[in-house]
């Protein structure tokens, strides 16, 4: 038989790959499925390795439905969000186990990222992907409102269903990301005594931050009917407010996830607004950013494999905000020239876990 090619090695490793991208939504949804079947829960509340039947019989499905479970689960344990291990003394036997990805999916956990999860599969979110190559010859500010007509921003406000999955999923996440990045970052917030968590929406990352500095005060501010009926704490207020209006007076800035959200224009709006709100740099004064630093340098990546997912990461969250808010994940240049059309003078980036990093901007 004759060796097969380099250039037929080639062709079929990109058949192959051409494959993979056009089914790549079967992941999303089938990571969809096992959150709406609650299968992470089921696992964490048996406490054990479960087998098939086990796990048929616990979500009370048609015997015609176990085969399809099998090849479900044996996809989400070939992408790691569940393993398989031995049932005590019998080897013959397997059963399902969470991973430390779908331990974050058990609803009952306080670390969960399964409100994100059904927040982004979300039809009416994902239905507006479909217009992405419309969107490019048309006129429309995002592929979102080429689809539906409208600002994601108006459909938060007037749909108080789509609103609170929303909030509910950047609240698992600030919650997640807050339990460890805090840690790594807490240079950031010694030394001062007030902030205002910009676009805080329904405050969960404030009561992280309160949480491990317990002398500061913390206002929230978002829009009023994000905020209008949270009830604050003795050091966390909620305040209702235009971001692009006025910002309320602190020592420092937070920002999480927002500037992400908007395009350059209106970031350098967004942090005059913040300039106005906070001391000089010799006082204190500073703007905190939570957000994507795109490393575009390869040379100064270490070619570890959690650097391609965290790269991979930001790359599929800017093509996410081109598709849904005319935002966009910026890289250290992008980010310095906001800075200086704003009027800072100086930022200092500390890169932390995960694919978002601290920037610090000084006055
Ligand atoms: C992507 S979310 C981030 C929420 C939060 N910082 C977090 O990371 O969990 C963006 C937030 O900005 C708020 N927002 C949008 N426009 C705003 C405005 N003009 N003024 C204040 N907040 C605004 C939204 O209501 C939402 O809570």
């Amino acid at each position: 038989m004759d060796s097969t090619s380099q250039e037929e090695i080639e062709l079929i490793q990109a058949h192959t790959h051409i494959w993979k991208y056009a089914f790549e939504y079967a992941s999303s949804m089938s990571l969809k499925c096992v959150v709406e079947l609650g299968i992470p829960d089921i696992l964490h509340s048996h406490g054990k390795p479960m087998t098939l039947s086990t796990l048929a019989d616990a979500l009370s499905l048609p015997s015609g439905r176990v085969d399809p479970l099998n090849r479900l689960m044996r996809f989400m344990v070939h992408s790691g969000f569940f393993a398989t291990q031995s049932l005590g003394e019998n080897q013959e036997q397997q059963g399902y186990i969470l991973t430390a990805t779908s331990r974050l999916l058990v609803k009952v956990n306080s670390n969960t990222m399964a409100s994100v999860v059904l927040f982004m599969v979300d039809p009416f979110l994902v239905s507006s992907l479909h217009t992405l190559s419309t969107w490019f010859q048309g006129s429309e500010s995002t592929p979102f409102a080429a689809a539906h007509g409208t600002k994601v921003w108006n459909v938060l406000e007037q749909n108080p269903e789509f609103g609170k999955k929303f909030h509910d999923a950047m609240a698992n996440d600030s919650c997640v990301l807050m339990s460890v990045i805090l840690n790594e970052g807490k240079g950031v917030f010694n030394n001062l005594k007030s902030l205002v968590d910009v676009g805080g929406g329904t405050g969960t990352t404030a009561h992280a931050v309160v949480g491990a500095f317990p002398h500061l005060d913390c206002m929230v501010l978002d829009l009023p009917n994000v905020v209008a009926d949270l009830q604050g704490t003795a050091n966390v207020v909620f305040i209702g407010g235009d971001m692009f209006e006025s910002i309320p007076r602190a020592d420092a800035v937070l920002m999480k996830f927002i500037l992400h959200d908007w395009s350059d224009k209106d970031c350098v709006r967004i942090l005059k607004r913040c300039r106005e709100a906070i001391p000089s740099r010799e006082q204190g004064g500073k703007v905190i950013i939570i957000d994507a630093v795109i490393e575009e340098d390869k040379k100064k990546k270490q070619e570890a494999e959690d650097d391609s997912i965290i790269t991979e990461t930001q790359l599929l969250f800017d093509i996410m905000m081109m598709a849904f808010v005319d935002g966009k994940e910026r890289t250290e240049k992008e980010w310095e020239k906001l800075f200086i059309d704003s009027g800072f003078t100086d930022y200092k980036i500390t890169r932390v876990q995960g694919f978002r990093s601290f920037i610090e901007v000084y006055p």
